[in-house]
């Protein structure tokens, strides 16, 4: 595997546990704990800072019910619920508790779950009808995930569900991301974002998902 992790270091590279607050457009502001200890997850990640100040410059998630996959600090998640949303973080058990803790700081605890969600895994076992935006940031980095990011993409996914998925190029393997998930959905580019000129020169792109017909 030729994962050079390295190149997987979040910006801010050097903190390793921390409490930081975060501004974004419109006066949304997180507090977030990040820990380096509990793994990649454990920082927020460039893809990450691009979603939630996308989602704080658009605003409109009152009463919208959002889930987040890859969610790993909770960030894009809790920008959403400053927002309005109802909101449910994922990732993987280690991550859990960091995702709880950035809850209670931000005194969330009332709009936003976190729960466990192994891509190509069961689905958490609560009600998923009406979630109307599914998110996930800087989540293509490890090629054995790649089919199975796509396949619950595709479990979460109706119709209508709006898809924000924004990740930041690495290396020339991450094509093969595209190869499954064309297989699924179809993409354009989110081009009413004012950030988009300087962070697509950082090799991020916020794309917009749909699901194609399913064939019966
Ligand atoms: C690079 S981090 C991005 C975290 C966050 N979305 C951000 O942008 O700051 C990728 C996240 O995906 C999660 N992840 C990786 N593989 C996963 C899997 N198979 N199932 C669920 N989550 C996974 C990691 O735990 C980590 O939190």
């Amino acid at each position: 595997m030729d994962l050079d992790l390295e190149e997987l270091i979040p910006q801010p590279a050097s903190v390793k546990s921390d409490v930081l607050t975060l501004s974004f457009p419109n006066g949304c502001t997180v507090t977030l704990t990040v820990d380096s200890a509990v793994g990649c997850g454990g920082n927020y990640w460039p893809a990450g800072e691009v979603l939630a100040t996308y989602l704080a410059h658009r605003g409109g998630l009152n009463g919208s019910k959002v889930l987040e996959l890859g969610s790993g600090t909770g960030l894009v998640g809790l920008v959403a619920a400053k927002l309005g949303a109802e909101v449910l973080i994922t990732d993987q058990l280690p991550l859990l508790n960091t995702m709880e803790k950035n809850i209670r700081l931000n005194e969330l605890s009332g709009s936003v779950t976190a729960l466990e969600l192994n891509w190509g895994g069961p689905l958490p076992d609560i009600p998923l009808s009406g979630v109307s935006l599914l998110l996930a940031a800087d989540c293509v980095y490890f090629e054995p995930a790649f089919p199975l990011l796509v396949r619950t993409l595709e479990e979460l996914c109706r119709p209508n569900t709006e898809v924000l998925f924004c990740y930041k190029k690495r290396r020339k393997a991450d094509k093969r991301f595209f190869s499954f998930l064309k297989k699924k959905f179809t993409w354009t580019q989110v081009l009413d974002d004012p950030g988009r000129e300087i962070y697509c020169r950082q090799n991020i792109t916020l794309l917009r998902l749909k699901l194609k017909p399913r064939l019966e």
